[in-house]
């Protein structure tokens, strides 16, 4: 049967994915308004018809009241607009009004002008149909003699099904502490959740889901969405006072202004929704293919790492290096990567950001003999940058003192001793690109930790070629410049997206970086609600997890090791304090990883208990025949009983063996083999004391 991703009639369009529906038409007044969105249903004629309006009253005109696709700031209507925009005259009402429609395949632009100036906005939507989501965004051109000024232009607003009563999942945190899932019941009147950090941030991550307040993991209608954006965003979420709930997402308007000149275009970011009555776990998953299937190496599996930073921080030398490398290689690591420290000036963190050459007191014939040394071991190497920051002290500060943030008659207020580029010139891009191509033509580098230290302070940018205020989006264009460059000159290196942790982890990154630092936070037992978090919206194909010594005295190498296993492993201990038993401990674990880590990686993620100190994820593979099952148990006071775990995901007819390890396993008592049926229906007995653990890999029965 041909796949009709988008049906038209009438001036009414169905978009339709595997299993859901997203229906626009037009009304009466020429306003593109939301009529459905849900389950697929019997077919197109099933959609409501396009919602018309008389007012209800003189103080709610007929556009407060239509659910509006694209609102403009326009008349009597003081819901929240996608799009305020100031004309050359002066006039501030925009009036986006139908004027035409292409469908292409599954690409949907419904183009609205304003009747009055020359200025169209395009509507952008995309079917993903095996991926059951929609993309939006929206593009403005004009032609008239002078700039329009652009004060917002979101990327989309997501209309709920009426009703007042929804319950906003999303994720809040800090430095060391990121990705808290929280659960609110949504109030009237509007939400806001932004960045205006210059990144995506830590303290919240572009990332919703909306439900009546009963779904769960496993079940339950769930309306979820993310921007894939990486500088700042804002999510409105809106209850009007006539019952109905929208999402506005898009670009921060906050100190943001474009000058939007004649012919020229304007794009916002792209925004990512989907519906399921899957529950929470299941709006996850789409958003992990989703990501996943864009990833610059799709399904690569990634190396277990090596990091030096918290084993050396500053005092990086080729000898510490190569003695942490003899010792990496033999306990498993793949791929070894020499953190901050390791380039000229660079003592401490006062000084050397913005200079990327080795420093010769610590390297004395450069990177080379390290690098050497690190293959000669079977390993790859990777290095720590932070190309968007400068010190004061440095080389490049004193030969550019004005490429950096900064207003001309403030002083100019440092962070961790450092000021941020202005990735939005054009000169500093080139610098960046020139230098970096170098340091990776030089060296056989397989990957690069691109770092980011600090959030943006006095946002100034004097000789601005536009409105200054472009800087935020201009900045994060810079970025994608200068990545996208460098990845399309040295395709075989991968990028890890890191800011202090995970401070610049969203969709449209991880279109550079395959990986991303989740948190400086190591500590396994903390981790565990980090990393819950983190798979609301990200895979665990990206999500980089070390063992390190922070709470070594009260956790078991053991259970920092199996936390770290939910995602990409990697090891971040200082290896010469490690006794043999350790290392030897260590060997195993990693041997452990290396048989299951592609089901992790590329596999589908359950997330079966978490919290009440008892968490346990599991992974399944694209056919269903394997699967991998951590489980970790952090303080539960005593007597615990703890509960089944019972997995998901499995042929419920197909007979797995079951191949539980760690020290704990035998005391699991679990059966030899069990049917799909019975591992979902009956589950597993746990029997696990406070900070210990147990992996699981399910395989066919007869294999394995
Ligand atoms: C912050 C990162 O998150 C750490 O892993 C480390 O790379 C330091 N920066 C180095 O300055």
């Amino acid at each position: 049967m041909q796949v009709m991703p988008i049906h038209e009639a009438d001036r009414a369009w169905t978009l339709e994915t595997r299993d859901t529906a997203y229906a626009v038409a037009v009304n009466a007044q020429g306003i593109l308004t939301h009529t459905y969105w849900g389950p697929r249903l019997a077919g197109p004629s099933d959609s409501p018809a396009a919602e018309t309006s008389s007012g209800w009253a003189s103080f709610n005109n007929p556009q407060q009241i239509i659910r509006e696709e694209y609102p403009g700031f326009e008349g009597a209507k003081y819901t929240d607009p996608c799009l305020k925009l100031t004309y050359p005259d002066g006039v501030r009402d925009v009036a986006p009004r139908f004027a035409g429609a292409d469908v292409k395949g599954s690409r949907l632009v419904v183009t609205l002008r304003d009747p009055v100036y020359p200025l169209n906005i395009e509507l952008h939507y995309m079917a993903h149909e095996a991926l059951n989501l929609i993309e939006r965004w929206a593009t403005l051109r004009h032609t008239l003699e002078e700039p329009v000024e652009v004060e917002r232009a979101f990327s989309a607003q997501w209309h709920l099904p009426r009703g007042a009563d929804y319950r906003l999942s999303h994720l809040t945190g800090r430095w060391l502490d990121e990705f808290h899932l929280r659960r609110d019941p949504l109030p009237h009147g509007i939400t806001s959740l932004e960045s205006r950090r210059l990144t995506t941030s830590h303290h919240h991550n572009p990332w919703f889901a909306l439900d009546d307040g009963t779904a769960t993991e496993d079940t339950g209608r769930v309306y979820f969405g993310l921007l894939a954006w990486s500088g700042n965003w804002r999510l409105a979420a809106e209850v009007t006072d006539f019952e109905s709930t929208r999402v506005n997402i898009g670009l921060n308007d906050f100190d943001f202004n474009w000058r939007l000149r004649p012919g020229e275009t304007f794009e916002t970011p792209h925004a990512f929704a989907g519906f399921t009555t899957g529950g929470f776990g299941e709006a996850s998953r789409a958003l992990h293919r989703l990501v996943r299937s864009r990833l610059p190496h799709g399904k690569a599996t990634h190396p277990v790492l090596y990091n030096s930073w918290e084993a050396t921080f500053f005092d990086v030398t080729e000898p510490r290096q190569k003695a942490l490398a003899d010792t990496a290689a033999s306990i498993g690591v793949e791929l070894f990567v020499v953190d901050d420290g390791w380039f000229v000036g660079r003592q401490d963190d006062t000084a050397g950001l913005g200079d990327w050459v080795p420093d010769p007191d610590k390297f004395p014939n450069g990177l080379g003999p390290l690098i050497e040394h690190v293959k000669a071991r079977g390993m790859r190497f990777g290095l720590w940058v932070e190309p968007e920051m400068v010190n004061p002290r440095s080389r490049l500060y004193d030969a550019h003192p004005d490429w950096v943030l900064h207003f001309p008659t403030r002083e100019r207020e440092e962070a961790r001793n450092q000021l941020i580029l202005n990735l939005g010139r054009p000169d500093v891009q080139e610098h960046l690109i020139t230098v970096l191509d170098d340091l990776l033509g030089r060296h056989d580098i397989s990957f690069i930790k691109w770092d980011m230290n600090r959030n943006a302070s006095q946002p100034g940018w004097p000789d601005a070629p536009g409105d200054p205020r472009e800087v935020w989006m201009r900045y994060v264009q810079g970025l994608y410049h200068v990545l996208g460059t460098l990845r399309e000159r040295h395709p075989k290196v991968t990028f890890q997206s890191c800011s202090g942790g995970g401070g610049r982890v969203d969709a449209e990154i991880l279109r550079y970086a395959d990986q991303a630092w989740t948190s400086d936070n190591t500590l396994a037992d903390a981790r565990l609600d980090i990393q819950h978090g983190f798979s609301q919206a990200y895979p665990a194909a990206v999500m980089e997890a070390w063992v390190t010594d922070a709470g070594a005295a009260r956790l078991p190498l053991e259970f920092r090791f199996h936390v770290a296993m939910s995602g990409v492993l990697g090891v971040g201990a200082n290896l010469d304090a490690w006794t043999l038993k350790d290392r030897e401990q260590a060997r195993t674990l990693i041997g452990e990883y290396k048989t299951w880590r592609d089901i992790v990686q590329h596999g589908e993620q359950y997330r079966l208990t978490s919290g009440d100190g008892l968490y346990a994820v599991q992974y399944v593979n694209d056919d269903k025949t394997e699967s991998a099952l951590i489980v970790a148990r952090t303080h539960r006071p005593e007597p615990a009983q703890l509960p089944p775990v019972y997995l998901r995901g499995l042929k419920p007819e197909c007979v797995y063996a079951l191949r539980a390890a760690g020290s704990h396993a035998e005391r699991q008592a679990l059966p030899a083999h069990a049917s799909g049926a019975a591992l979902m229906n009956v589950g597993l007995n746990v029997n696990l004391s406070d900070f210990e653990s147990f992996t699981l890999h399910l395989t066919p029965k007869g294999q394995g």
